[in-house]
C-alpha cells in the first residue's frame, strides 16, 4: 500500500496490490480523476486528453487544447462553469448565488486515519491503512473542501469522504454534499442495485447503463428496504465468478440518493451521498460539515471478488473488534412463538427446551412493556408488564440465566405511542408540524432524536436497563419510515436539517449506550432489513434480515444481501412450517440449511415440536457449534450455477482445508435435473474428504468437472456437502 505524488507533485498515485486510484491537478487548478481500477505500476500518462473543438460549447484557459468541461473527469464537481453533468457540490455563499470555484490547495499524506466526527466509519489500526487529504478551496466564498481517500492493505477498497469548512464570515448553505463522485471511462456497463420492501428486501435488479441518469434513493429518513445504499457498475459479461466490477456503498443509515449519469460520450459519472431532496445545512462562519463515508470497490474477480472486499472491510474495519473477536451465540427468539402475548409460562418451559438443545441465548422479543397484545400502547414508556410477567424484566432474566442461558430483550427506542405516559408527558419529543395531522404508522410516532433531551431519556431507559449486567443483548427495532419531519425545537432557519440530525442524533446515542455497555451484545432490526446499512452495523454487529421467515425466500434475500455483508451479519432464524408469512412448507433440513451458514438463530415454538423435530435441531445445534469458526471467519461465495432451478452457496475457511457447501433446489423438475455444480474455492492441489458419505474427491476434479447432486423428488430441497483436505 502505498501514496505517491508524481508528475512533480502534481499527480496523486493511490495504490496497494489490487487497485490504484490517480488524481491529477492540471493548470495548478482543476483536481481531475485519471483513473480507478486495477493495479499499474506506474502511470505514464497513457490516457492523454482528446479534445477538439465543438461547437456550443464553453472555452477555458487551459493547458489542454480545446479543453471542454462538458465532459472534463472533476473530482468534486461543482455546478455553473460549464460542466452541466450532475455536481458533487452544491453551496449557495452569500452572494446568494448557487455557485462556487474549488480549487486545488494541497495535498500531504496523514499515516492516521481521520475519524469522521458523529458518524460511524471504518477504522484501522497503525499500519493498516494510508490517507490522502486534499484541500481545495474557494477563497471569495471562504469555502474550504478537506477531501480524505483512505487506502487499506491487500483490499480492493478507498473509502472516502469530505470536510466542508465555511472560513468566511458570512453564513452560507450547503445543498448537497456527494460523498462520491468517480468519473470512469466511456464503456458499456451494467447497472446493479438492491431493490425491495418489507419482507422481500435484497432482490438484484441488472440492466445495461443508458445514456442520462438512472438515479436509487431513499427518502423516508432510513435506509429503507426499497433500495440499499449501494450500486456496482459492471462489465456486461461479469457473473459471480468472474468479470470487472466497480462497487460503491454508503455508511449511512438516512435518506440517500445514488446516481450515475452517462453523457453525450459515453463517460461515466458515479454519485453517492445523502439525498439533497432530504437536506440543506446551514454553515456559520468557522462551521464545519462532514459527509458520511462511503466505501469504493473494484474487482476483477466477479461479484464474488467485490463481496469478498466488502466482507473483508466491514468484518475487519467496521465491526467492533471486540464483537467480531467473540463467537456469536446461537439463540431462540420469542416473537413468532409468542408475538405480543408473552408469559412467564411460556419463557420458562421455551427456556427448558432451549437449555436441553444447547441454544446460547433467549431474546424476548416485543410484548413485554405492552397494556395489551397489539401494536397500539406503551411505545417509550418501556416498564415491564407485570400482569403479563409478575417480577419484571429481573424475573424473566432469573428464568433465563438460572437455565445457563444469556438473556437478550427487545427495544424500540426510537418511538412514542400515543397511548404513553411518555406521549402524555412530552407531546412535543415527537416529530411533527404544527396545525397538520401526525401520520401514524405501526399505530406510532416517531421521537425527534434531534433533541438532546430525547437523546438522553433513551440513554437512561437503556442505563435502567443494564446497568446491572442481568441483560446480555439488545435487539434494537425500527418500524417505520420518517412523517411529518419537524423538530419543533429547530430554528426556523435550520429546519431543513432535521433529516440529518436525527440520524446524527440516533447515532449519538448508539455511541453513547455501545461504549458504556462494550459487553453487550446489539442486534439491529428495522422490520427486518429496513434499515441494514453499514451505518447501523457499525453500532449493531448483527442484524435481523428479514421478517420473512421463509427458507425459500431467505435464499433470495440472503444471496442479495450476501452481496454487500459477512453472513455473521446476517439473523437468519428456522422458523415454523407452514411459514407464517408466506404459508409454505419447507423440511425442518432445508430451513437449517439456509440458515446454518449466516447468524443461527431459532423462532419457534419449541413446546410444540414433535419428538423428532427436537432430535433434529438438537444435531443441527451440535453440527453448528462444532463449525462456529468456519462460519463467523471463513469465506463466503455465491455461485453461478447454469440452472436456474438450483442456487448454490459455500463457506470456505481462509486455508482452504474446509469448506461447507450448499445446493438449494426449487422445484423437483424430472427433466431438468441433471446439473453439475463447481466448487470453484477450494484448493485444486489439495484431496477432500466428504464427511458426511466418508468419499474421497481431488480439489481439481471438483473445481473443475463438478458435482452431481442425487435425483429428490421434493420441492425446496437442500443438498449439504462438508469437505475436509486429507493428508
Ligand atoms: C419487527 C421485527 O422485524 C420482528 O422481528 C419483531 O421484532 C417485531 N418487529 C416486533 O414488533
Amino acid at each position: 500500500m502505498s501514496i505517491n505524488f508524481e508528475k512533480n507533485g502534481l499527480i496523486a498515485h493511490i495504490k496497494n496490490s489490487s487497485i490504484s486510484y490517480i488524481l491529477e491537478v492540471i493548470d495548478d487548478k482543476y483536481l481531475i480523476n485519471r483513473y480507478f481500477g486495477k493495479t499499474i505500476r506506474e502511470y505514464r500518462e497513457t490516457n492523454t486528453f482528446q479534445y477538439f473543438k465543438r461547437g456550443y460549447n464553453t472555452q477555458h484557459i487551459s493547458s489542454i487544447e480545446h479543453l471542454s468541461f462538458d465532459d472534463f473527469p472533476f473530482e468534486y464537481p461543482a455546478r455553473g462553469h460549464g460542466d452541466y453533468r450532475i455536481p458533487a457540490i452544491s453551496i449557495t455563499p452569500s452572494t446568494g448565488i448557487d455557485f462556487i470555484d474549488l480549487t486545488f490547495k494541497e495535498w500531504r499524506i496523514l499515516k492516521e486515519k481521520p475519524k469522521i466526527s458523529g458518524l460511524p466509519s471504518t477504522f484501522s489500526e497503525e499500519g493498516e491503512t494510508e490517507t490522502l487529504e486534499i484541500i481545495c478551496e474557494d477563497v471569495s466564498s471562504g469555502i474550504r473542501v478537506y477531501m480524505y481517500y483512505s487506502i487499506f492493505d491487500n483490499l480492493g477498497i478507498i473509502v472516502r469522504h469530505q470536510k466542508i469548512e465555511n472560513f468566511g464570515i458570512q453564513k452560507v448553505t450547503i445543498n448537497s454534499a456527494k460523498s462520491l463522485s468517480l468519473e470512469l471511462p466511456a464503456k458499456d456497463y451494467d447497472f446493479l442495485s438492491l431493490y425491495g420492501t418489507h419482507a422481500k428486501e435484497a432482490n438484484v435488479s441488472r440492466f445495461a447503463l443508458h445514456r442520462g441518469i438512472q438515479k436509487i434513493e431513499s427518502a423516508r429518513g432510513a435506509s429503507s428496504p426499497q433500495h440499499q445504499p449501494f450500486f456496482a457498475l459492471l462489465s456486461p459479461d461479469t457473473c459471480e465468478e468472474s468479470g470487472e466490477v466497480y462497487g460503491f456503498h454508503l455508511i449511512y443509515s438516512g435518506s440517500f440518493s445514488a446516481e450515475v449519469e452517462k453523457d453525450q460520450f459515453g463517460n461515466v459519472r458515479a454519485q453517492m451521498g445523502l439525498n439533497p431532496d432530504n437536506f440543506k445545512w446551514s454553515l456559520e462562519s468557522g462551521e464545519i460539515f462532514e459527509t458520511p463515508e462511503v466505501v469504493i470497490n473494484y474487482s476483477n474477480n466477479g461479484l464474488n471478488g467485490m463481496s469478498q472486499n466488502f466482507h473483508k472491510l466491514y468484518k475487519s474495519h467496521l465491526i467492533p473488534k471486540k464483537i467480531m473477536n467473540q463467537e456469536r451465540p446461537i439463540l431462540l427468539n420469542s416473537w413468532e412463538s409468542m408475538y405480543y402475548d408473552v408469559t412467564l409460562d411460556k419463557i420458562e418451559q421455551q427456556s427448558n427446551i432451549a437449555q436441553e438443545l444447547g441454544i446460547e441465548l433467549f431474546v424476548l422479543d416485543d410484548g413485554w412493556f405492552r397494556l395489551s397484545n397489539s401494536s397500539k400502547t406503551s411505545m417509550g414508556d418501556w416498564k415491564c408488564n407485570e400482569k403479563k410477567l409478575p417480577g419484571g424484566i429481573n424475573k424473566v432474566a432469573e428464568i433465563i440465566h438460572k437455565k445457563g442461558l444469556k438473556f437478550g430483550l427487545w427495544f424500540e427506542p426510537e418511538m412514542i405511542s400515543k397511548a404513553s405516559n411518555l406521549y402524555s408527558e412530552h407531546p412535543e419529543w415527537a416529530l411533527q408540524i404544527p396545525n397538520y395531522p401526525m401520520i401514524e404508522g405501526r399505530n406510532q410516532y416517531v421521537l425527534d432524536l434531534s433533541r438532546k433531551d430525547v437523546q438522553e431519556y433513551i440513554i437512561n431507559i437503556f442505563h435502567e436497563y443494564l446497568k446491572d449486567g442481568k441483560i446480555e443483548y439488545i435487539k434494537w427495532d425500527m418500524n417505520r419510515p420518517l412523517t411529518e419531519v419537524n423538530s419543533l425545537e429547530l430554528d426556523f432557519g435550520r429546519k431543513s436539517e432535521i433529516w440529518h440530525r436525527y440520524v446524527l442524533g440516533l447515532y449519538y446515542v448508539l455511541e453513547t449506550i455501545i461504549s458504556t455497555y462494550p459487553n453487550v451484545l446489539f442486534e439491529g432490526c428495522s422490520s427486518g432489513g429496513a434499515r441494514f446499512d453499514p451505518g447501523m452495523l457499525y453500532y449493531t454487529p448483527q442484524i435481523w434480515t428479514s421478517d420473512n421467515t421463509d427458507a425459500f425466500d431467505r435464499t433470495i434475500i440472503q444471496s442479495g444481501y450476501s452481496l454487500l455483508y459477512p453472513p455473521i451479519a446476517m439473523g437468519a432464524h428456522v422458523s415454523i412450517t407452514p411459514n407464517h408469512q408466506t404459508g409454505r412448507i419447507t423440511s425442518m433440513n432445508t430451513r437449517y440449511q439456509v440458515a446454518r451458514l449466516f447468524n443461527l438463530g431459532y423462532e419457534l415454538d419449541l413446546s410444540k415440536c414433535q419428538d423428532y423435530e427436537i432430535k433434529e435441531i438438537a444435531e443441527q445445534i451440535a453440527e453448528s457449534k462444532r463449525n462456529k469458526k468456519l462460519i463467523q471467519y471463513g469465506d463466503f461465495f455465491r455461485h453461478d450455477v447454469q440452472n436456474d432451478n438450483y442456487s448454490m452457496w459455500s463457506t470456505v475457511n481462509s486455508d482452504k482445508t474446509e469448506a461447507i457447501v450448499i445446493i438449494f433446489q426449487k422445484f423437483h423438475n424430472p427433466i431438468k435435473s441433471h446439473c453439475l455444480f463447481k466448487l470453484n474455492y477450494l484448493n485444486s492441489d489439495f484431496d477432500y474428504c466428504e464427511k458426511n458419505t466418508g468419499k474421497i474427491y481431488g480439489g481439481d476434479e471438483l473445481m473443475s468437472v463438478g458435482l452431481s447432486i442425487p435425483l429428490i423428488k421434493s420441492d425446496f430441497h437442500a443438498f449439504a456437502f462438508h469437505f475436509e483436505k486429507i493428508s
